[in-house]
C-alpha cells in the first residue's frame, strides 16, 4: 500500500512535545537541538518517525497552537536552520520528521488578524470569518474591543481566530462559500506553508483539527473536498509526503485523502472510565471492560479503509491524561503489546514507554489541568537536576520527582522494565511482515470478551496474539498447530491449551 511512502508499513511513531523533551542549551526549555541529540534514543527504542508538536513563533496562549509566524521556528526552540539540521540527522538515521500543521487558525496576535480587525477594508479583512449580524447565534463567535465592531469565529480558544476557508452550507449573509476566491486563496496560502517546511526537510504533517476546516459542514463533505485537493497537490508535487489527521474517525479521514488518522481515545479500551455508569476500561486488572465497545467500531472502520489508509492506535498524546493514570507497569505492558501488534502504524507519546505519570494540578500556557499533567519534562536520569531534562534552575515545568517516579536510566538495560518491554515489542514488530501496518487483521472470536485474541497475516506468515489485560486466569484452546512462540508473558502452553495467568501476552505463529 502507498507505493511512494512504503516506509509507513513498518513505521512506529514517537510524538515529541518539544518544550518538554530535552533542553540542549540550559535555558529551561526543550528545543530542536535537544531532539537532535536524542535521536539515537528514539532509534534505540524502535521508533522510526517523529511527530513534533508546534515549534513555530507564538505567544504561547495554547502552547504553540496559536501561531504568529507559520514559517519561523520560535526562538525558544532554536532556528529554522536547526530544523533543517534535525531533519538531516534524522534522515541519516532512518528517522522521518513530521511537523504539526495548524491550518484552522492563527494567533490573535498574528499580523493578519491585526489588519483584519481594522475598520477600514484591507487585504486581510476577509482572511478570518467575521460576523456583522449582532443577532446571529452561530456558535463560537467572539467579540473583543477592536476597531471593527463585528464578532469573529474562533476555532478553539478565543485567542485562535478561524481562518476563512469558507462554509459548505451558506445560511447567513456574512458566510462565504468555500469555493469563493478568498477561501481558495487561503487554501493556497496553506499549501505554501506546507511547501516551505517540505523544502527544509519535513517528511509530512500531522494536521491539527483537520475535520473542522470547513464550517457548516455536518457530513464533512466540504472538508473532504478540501483535503482531497491538498492530497492531490502533494501526490502531484511531493508524492513522498505523508498526511496524518487529527480527526478520530478513520473512515472519514481516509476518504478525505489522509494516509492515516489517529484513534485518539483508544476507544473504551484505554479511556472513558466511568464506573458509576458501569463503564470500565478494558486494559485494567479488574477485567471489567467490554471489548465490543471497541471492536464493533474498530472493525467497521478497518474494513472501510482497508487497502486505502490507516487508523493509528496511540499510547496517548498531549491532550489527554497519561495512559499510566490508574495503571501499573504490568498493565501498561499489555497495552504496549497491543498497540504494537495491531494494524496501522502506532504512535508512542514521549515518556509513555517508561510509564511517566500524569501530574495533577498543572496549568501551563493554556493547557488547563486536564492536559498540563501530561506535558511535564521527559525523565532521562534519576537523581539529576530536572531528571536530566535541563540544567536550568527554572525549567519549563518541574520534572516529576515524586517517590518512585520512572526514568530512562533506571529502566534501560533492566530486564523486564516497561522501557525494555516496549523495545522488545517494537523489535518484534519490525522483524515480522505479519505486523506490517497493512498486513491482514481479524479478531479470532469477536464474541469472546477476555482475552483479546487476534490474527495478523502477511503472504509469508500468520501470527496470532492473545492478550489478557485482566488479572484473572483463563484458558483458551488453539485449534491449529502452534509453530513458534514469539512472546510468552504470564502464560503457558499445554498441548494446544494456552493458559493466561493474568496480565498476559502470548504471541505465536501457526
Ligand atoms: C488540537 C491540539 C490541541 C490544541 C487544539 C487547538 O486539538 O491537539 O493541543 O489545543 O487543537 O489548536
Ligand atoms: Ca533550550
Amino acid at each position: 500500500m502507498f507505493k511512494n511512502v512504503e516506509w509507513l508499513r513498518d513505521a512506529v511513531f514517537y510524538e515529541i512535545y518539544p518544550q518538554s523533551f530535552y533542553d540542549s542549551n540550559g535555558d529551561g526549555i526543550g528545543d530542536l537541538k535537544g531532539i537532535e541529540e536524542k535521536l539515537d534514543y528514539v532509534k534505540w527504542l524502535g521508533c522510526n518517525a517523529i511527530w513534533i508538536n508546534p515549534f513555530y513563533e507564538s505567544p504561547f496562549g495554547d502552547a504553540g497552537y496559536d501561531i504568529t509566524d507559520f514559517r519561523k521556528v520560535a526562538p525558544r526552540y532554536g532556528t529554522n536552520e536547526d530544523f533543517e539540521a534535525l531533519c538531516r540527522s534524522a534522515h541519516e538515521k532512518g528517522i522521518r520528521i513530521l511537523c504539526d500543521l495548524v491550518p484552522c487558525h492563527t494567533s490573535i496576535e498574528h499580523r493578519f488578524f491585526r489588519e483584519s480587525s481594522k475598520k477600514e477594508k484591507n487585504e486581510y479583512s476577509d482572511f478570518y470569518i467575521w460576523c456583522n449580524d449582532p443577532g446571529s447565534e452561530y456558535p463560537h463567535l467572539n467579540k473583543r474591543k477592536y476597531e471593527r465592531d463585528d464578532r469573529y469565529l474562533c476555532s478553539f480558544y478565543a485567542i485562535q481566530p478561524a481562518i476563512n476557508y469558507g462554509f459548505y452550507e451558506v445560511t447567513e449573509d456574512w458566510q462565504m462559500d468555500m469555493n469563493s476566491e478568498i477561501c481558495l486563496n487561503n487554501q493556497k496560502k496553506l499549501i505554501d506553508v506546507m511547501d516551505y517546511w517540505i523544502s527544509l526537510g519535513a517528511d509530512g504533517f500531522r494536521v491539527d483539527m483537520a475535520k473542522d476546516i470547513i464550517k457548516s459542514d455536518p457530513k464533512r463533505e466540504g472538508t473532504k473536498l478540501f483535503w482531497q485537493k491538498i492530497r492531490q497537490y502533494l501526490d502531484d508535487n511531493h508524492p513522498d509526503i505523508v498526511l496524518i489527521s487529527e480527526w478520530s474517525r478513520g473512515n472519514e479521514a481516509v476518504d478525505a485523502g489522509f494516509h492515516m488518522d489517529m484513534f485518539l481515545s483508544g476507544g473504551s479500551l484505554f479511556r472513558n472510565e466511568k464506573p458509576e455508569e458501569n463503564y470500565f476500561n478494558y486494559f485494567r486488572k479488574e477485567g471489567k471492560g467490554i471489548l465490543s465497545r471497541f471492536s464493533d467500531d474498530y472493525i467497521n472502520i478497518y474494513e472501510h479503509i482497508k487497502g486505502r489508509g490507516y487508523w493509528s492506535l496511540v499510547s496517548g498524546n498531549h491532550d489527554q491524561p497519561r495512559i499510566s493514570k490508574g495503571r501499573d507497569d504490568e498493565e501498561l505492558k499489555t497495552l504496549m503489546a497491543f498497540i504494537l501488534t495491531m494494524p496501522s502504524p502506532p504512535i508512542i507519546y514521549y515518556g509513555d514507554e517508561i510509564g511517566m505519570r500524569f501530574i495533577e494540578g498543572i496549568d501551563k500556557e493554556g493547557s488547563q489541568t486536564s492536559r498540563g499533567g501530561s506535558r511535564t519534562p521527559m525523565q532521562w536520569e534519576d537523581g539529576k537536576k530536572n531528571k536530566g531534562f535541563s540544567t536550568s534552575d527554572d525549567p519549563y515545568l518541574p520534572a516529576d520527582n515524586s517517590e518512585g517516579s520512572p526514568s530512562v536510566d533506571k529502566q534501560k538495560g533492566k530486564d523486564d522494565s516497561l522501557l525494555e518491554y516496549t523495545r522488545k515489542m517494537t523489535s518484534l514488530k519490525h522483524s515480522h511482515s505479519a505486523f506490517f501496518a497493512d498486513s491482514d487483521f481479524r479478531f479470532m472470536d469477536r464474541k469472546m470478551n477476555y482475552p483479546l485474541w487476534y490474527e495478523r497475516k502477511s503472504s509469508d506468515e500468520t501470527i496470532r496474539v492473545v492478550i489478557n489485560p485482566s488479572g484473572k486466569k483463563m484458558t483458551i484452546k488453539e485449534t491449529e498447530n502452534i509453530k513458534e512462540i514469539l512472546e510468552c508473558r504470564n502464560a503457558s502452553l499445554d498441548g494446544n491449551a494456552i493458559t493466561l495467568t493474568g496480565l498476559s501476552v502470548f504471541i505465536y505463529t501457526v
